[in-house]
């Protein structure tokens, strides 16, 4: 038996007693990730699509139609860090766990308040969540949610904590062009969080990729100011989204396609065999064409597109929490989350409730 095959065979033995399910790409045997509680915010200020007739040249019937949206929240003075504490307030509390034992604090969002610090660390001061963590945001747009539950499997191994603790918030109306209907329909504002920790009896497989583009999908960042030492001016778009629909829909309906059939077969389950789907909820047809592309029934996808809109990095954890309050989840159902958007960046997990 070659030496690495021998460790590998090792260390399967040693692990015998571990659940077979929860493996990665190299075969090691692993614990997986467990989703303890969940919790979300949305602002109060519904905002109907017979409001948006008023300010652009649009239709309810256009926007019910092709996107599956009839109202979306929009922050009138909630910041990212006001609705990312109260739905995390919400996770921890459903949780039932202690504070004092959350050692990573992972934000996904693309419009906090400042380029440094973090919302992580705001979060961390406002919670008196303790000093020993890794604190940070990261950045995968529509994607960031499961980009930061992978993250916290990982980073949970080396962690002095037993919990991390994972949101998603965005006030997408601080960069959406108000009078541009390609776009302003589309989003809205909210924040998702959960607390999750690694547990053996549970599974966990990922799949994740980008493929680096800023044409499709994109918000330019800081206006930047001439310095005292440069000769010519530099011209640069003001901070609004902006996006190639038709383009971004096909790529999403690829990458869900991808992604959830990498990790069913790692898990070695059939769209069939799965309970419930939470997609990032970007637009109901993509959601439909999705489900019909995987072979899975939609009555499995869970949708609040219509009253939500696409609030990006925090459209899937409001809609799992939105799920797990309704009691429609259940013990050991099978669960997969995919998220798609910017960067562009595409991602899916498999887990158990
Ligand atoms: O979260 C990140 C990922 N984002 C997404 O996944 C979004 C993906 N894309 C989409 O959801 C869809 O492409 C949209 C909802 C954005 C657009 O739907 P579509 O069926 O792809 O429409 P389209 O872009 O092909 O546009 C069709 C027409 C155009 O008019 P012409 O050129 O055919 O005369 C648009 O100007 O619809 C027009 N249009 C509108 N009309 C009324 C675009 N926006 C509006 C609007 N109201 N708000």
């Amino acid at each position: 038996m070659p030496y690495v095959s021998f460790l590998r065979y090792a260390a399967l033995a040693s692990h015998a007693y571990l659940p077979t399910y929860t493996t990665t790409d190299r075969g090691d045997p692993l614990t997986g990730l467990k989703i303890l509680g969940t919790g979300s915010y949305v602002p109060e200020n519904s905002v109907t699509n017979k409001m948006f007739e008023c300010i652009v040249d649009t239709s309810d019937e256009w926007i019910s139609s092709r996107t599956g949206i009839k109202a979306r929240c929009i922050s009138d003075g909630e910041t990212d860090l006001f609705m990312a504490r109260t739905a995390a307030e919400s996770a921890i509390k459903c949780a039932k766990v202690k504070k004092s034992e959350i050692g990573v604090i992972i934000c996904a969002t693309i419009t906090n308040e400042y380029i440094t610090p973090s919302l992580s660390c705001l979060l961390q001061r406002d919670l008196a969540l303790k000093e020993e963590a890794l604190v940070f945001d990261i950045n995968a747009a529509c994607s960031g949610f499961v980009y930061a539950l992978n993250l916290a499997y990982s980073l949970l191994r080396s962690s002095s904590g037993k919990y991390a603790l994972i949101v998603g918030s965005e006030v997408l109306s601080k960069i959406v062009d108000f009078s541009d209907r390609d776009t302003c329909v589309l989003f809205g504002d909210g924040a998702g969080a959960v607390v999750v920790k690694l547990c053996r009896n549970a599974p966990f497989l990922f799949n994740a990729g980008a493929k680096g583009d800023d044409n499709l999908l994109y918000c330019p960042g800081i206006i930047r100011k001439k310095s005292p030492f440069s000769k010519t001016d530099h011209e640069q778009a003001p901070p609004f989204l902006h996006m190639d629909g038709s383009e971004v829909f096909r790529f999403a309906v690829d990458s869900i396609k991808k992604s959830v059939t990498a990790v069913l077969d790692k898990a070695r389950l059939k769209p069939e065999d799965i309970d419930h789907f939470v997609l990032h909820q970007a637009n109901a047809r993509i959601i439909n064409m999705a489900a019909k592309r995987l072979g899975a029934p939609p009555d499995k996808f869970f949708m609040n597109i219509y009253k939500r809109g696409n609030t990006s990095a925090a459209s899937i954890p409001i809609a799992l929490d939105e799920l797990n309050k309704s009691g429609k989840l259940k013990k050991g159902e099978k669960i997969i989350l995919a998220g798609f958007g910017a960067g562009l960046t595409y991602g899916a997990v498999y887990f158990s409730w």
